[in-house]
C-alpha cells in the first residue's frame, strides 16, 4: 500500500499561548513539526508529503528542515486563513492525483506507524476512511432548556490522518467551496455527500496539542 501525505502546520496556535506558532515548540529533543514529518518520512509505505505553512513561518520551516533533515523530501505549500483552506490547497499542489491521500494535523505528532498502515488498509478498501477512538466522557446535548444524553456507544472522536481517494477528497472540498460550508474536520465534507466512510480504530496516545496543558501530557508522554 502506499500513499501521499498532507500535513497541515499553517495555524497560528492561538490556543497555546506560546507566542509563535505551536508547531516550533520543541517537545522532548525537536520541535512540534519535527516530530510529525519524522512518522511519515520513516514510513516506507509514505511516497511524498507536501507540508502546508503559512507565508510568514515559511522561512523558519525551512530552516527546520535543513537542520532536521528528514529522510524523505518534503514539498511545501502556502496555506490558507482557516484549516479547510489550507487542506484545499494543499490538495491542489499535490502533483500525482491518482493517489490515496492522507490529511494529517501537524499538532498530532504521536500516531503510530500501525495506525497509519491499518488507515491505509482501510482506505484501499473503503475509499474514504478516518482514525477515530470511543468517546470515554458522557456526551450532553443542550438544546434551550433541555438536555439529551447522546448514546456513548455510537459516539466516536475524531482524529487524524484521515484518507481518501484523491477524486473523492478534492470534489468535496471542491462542493463544500461552493457551498461556503465549513466543515471541523476532512470527513464532514465527505459525509455531507453520502459518500460512507469507514472509521478505524485508533489510539488514545494520539492526542492533538492545542493547549499548555496538552504540552505537559506530551513532554511527560516522551519520557515513558
Ligand atoms: N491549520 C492550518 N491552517 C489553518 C489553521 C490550522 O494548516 N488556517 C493546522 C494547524 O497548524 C494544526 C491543525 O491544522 O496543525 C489543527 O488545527 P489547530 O489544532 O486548531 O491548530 P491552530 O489553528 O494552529 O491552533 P489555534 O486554533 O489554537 O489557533
Ligand atoms: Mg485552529
Amino acid at each position: 500500500f502506499e500513499y501521499q501525505a498532507i500535513v497541515l502546520a499553517a495555524g497560528e496556535g492561538k490556543r497555546m499561548n506560546a507566542g509563535e506558532n505551536k508547531q516550533f515548540v520543541v517537545i522532548g529533543k525537536k520541535p512540534l513539526i519535527i516530530h510529525t514529518l519524522d512518522v511519515f518520512s520513516k514510513d516506507p509505505w509514505c511516497s511524498s508529503i507536501i507540508l502546508v505553512v503559512s507565508r510568514k513561518d515559511r522561512d523558519r520551516i525551512e530552516d527546520l528542515l535543513d537542520r532536521y533533515k528528514p529522510s524523505k523530501e518534503i514539498k511545501i505549500a502556502i496555506g490558507g486563513a482557516e484549516r479547510q483552506e489550507s487542506v484545499y490547497l494543499g490538495l491542489q499542489a499535490m502533483e500525482n492525483k491518482d493517489t490515496i491521500v492522507f490529511i494529517h494535523d501537524g499538532a498530532r505528532p504521536f500516531v503510530s506507524t500501525e495506525s497509519l498502515h491499518l488507515l491505509a488498509e482501510a482506505a484501499y478498501a473503503h475509499k474514504a476512511a478516518l482514525l477515530a477512538v470511543p468517546v470515554t466522557d458522557t456526551i450532553k446535548q443542550r438544546n434551550g432548556q433541555t438536555l439529551h444524553t447522546l448514546d456513548r456507544k455510537t459516539l466516536w472522536a475524531a482524529q487524524t490522518p484521515q484518507a481518501f481517494q484523491y477524486d473523492i477528497i478534492f470534489n468535496a472540498h471542491q462542493r463544500a467551496a461552493e457551498d461556503n460550508f465549513l466543515g471541523t474536520d476532512d470527513t464532514s465534507l465527505v459525509e455531507r455527500l453520502n459518500i460512507p466512510v469507514e472509521i478505524v480504530m485508533g489510539s488514545y496516545d494520539n492526542m492533538k496539542l492545542t493547549t499548555p496543558e496538552d504540552l505537559k501530557r506530551a513532554q511527560a508522554f516522551l519520557k515513558r
